[in-house]
């Protein structure tokens, strides 16, 4: 992390949560917050140098927007169409999310691409549309295993990034590496994996937009991240976060996820 770009904890619930387990969960965030966050990591939530998000299930948005009314805890979209309305059966669309108050969305997760078909090209106009409309879009990308193991990571991340970034940068946009043999498997990139992926994306975006937006850029790790490895993880200098799956299901493990953060600024 660069203290400087702030901190994010996201927690991606995937299909997970209804409404009913949302308003349990933040409930229980509610009632352990001060004791399970110490004073400094609340000072740093509190002053926008750390920050917390959930991302649950479309029907659970608004209950979640509710039942974390009161809280730093920012709700976002896990899936949101490039267009604004129309003949697109079983998706939702921004302005449908502006209504209920949701600002942040997820785009291009492996999942997505993996069982729904989405492409890099979807994935550019998905963060141009959002971007476009005002959201704070969290892009994500990585390799998959035989990827990795043929050598081919950097070609893969290069690949993805050049076809799926949006064409102008945009301070709301964050990016999000995701190994695909990473993600629900336990197995963990270690800090200095994360840290040469994360530093080669950057210049990736310097040679697009230039330095100065690439230093801005917050680039968050996904993929077990645990109340256990997150420190570790956002101690390397272009991690700047993390997108947490299974770890983000349980209010005490999302809150051991922040205070693992805030102990570090
Ligand atoms: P896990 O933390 O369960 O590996 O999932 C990571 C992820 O896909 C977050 O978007």
């Amino acid at each position: 992390m660069e203290a400087s770009r702030g901190v994010l904890i996201a927690g991606n619930w995937k299909m997970n949560h209804g409404p009913k387990e949302t308003r349990s969960f933040a409930a229980a965030a509610v009632s352990q917050w001060k004791t399970a966050l110490s004073e400094k990591t609340r000072a740093a939530i509190q002053s926008g140098r750390l920050s917390a998000h959930v991302f649950p299930p479309s029907v659970s948005l608004e209950s979640a927007r509710d039942a974390f009314q009161e809280t730093a805890v920012t709700v976002g979209a896990q899936n949101v169409h490039f267009e604004e309305k129309g003949a697109f059966t079983g998706e939702i669309s921004g302005p449908m999310l502006k209504e209920i108050g949701v600002g942040w969305t997820l785009v291009g997760h492996s999942e997505r691409r993996q069982y729904f078909g989405e492409t890099n090209e979807t994935v550019k106009k998905k963060a141009e549309s959002h971007l476009r409309q005002g959201f704070t879009a969290v892009l994500c990308f990585g390799e998959s295993r035989s990827e990795r193991e043929a050598g081919e990571t950097n070609s893969v991340l290069e690949n993805q990034l050049k076809t799926g970034l949006p064409a102008e940068w945009n301070q709301r946009l964050i990016l999000a590496y995701e190994p695909v043999w990473a993600i629900g498997t336990g197995l963990t990139a270690t800090p200095e994996q994360a840290e040469e992926a994360h530093a080669f994306s950057r210049s990736i975006l310097a040679d697009r937009y230039g330095r100065e937006a690439a230093v801005r850029t917050k680039i968050l790790y996904g993929g077990s991240m645990t109340p256990e490895n997150v420190r570790d993880l956002l101690k390397q200098p272009n991690v700047d976060g993390g997108l947490v799956g299974g770890a983000s299901l349980k209010p005490e493990s999302f809150l051991a996820l922040l205070e693992g953060a805030g102990s570090l600024l």
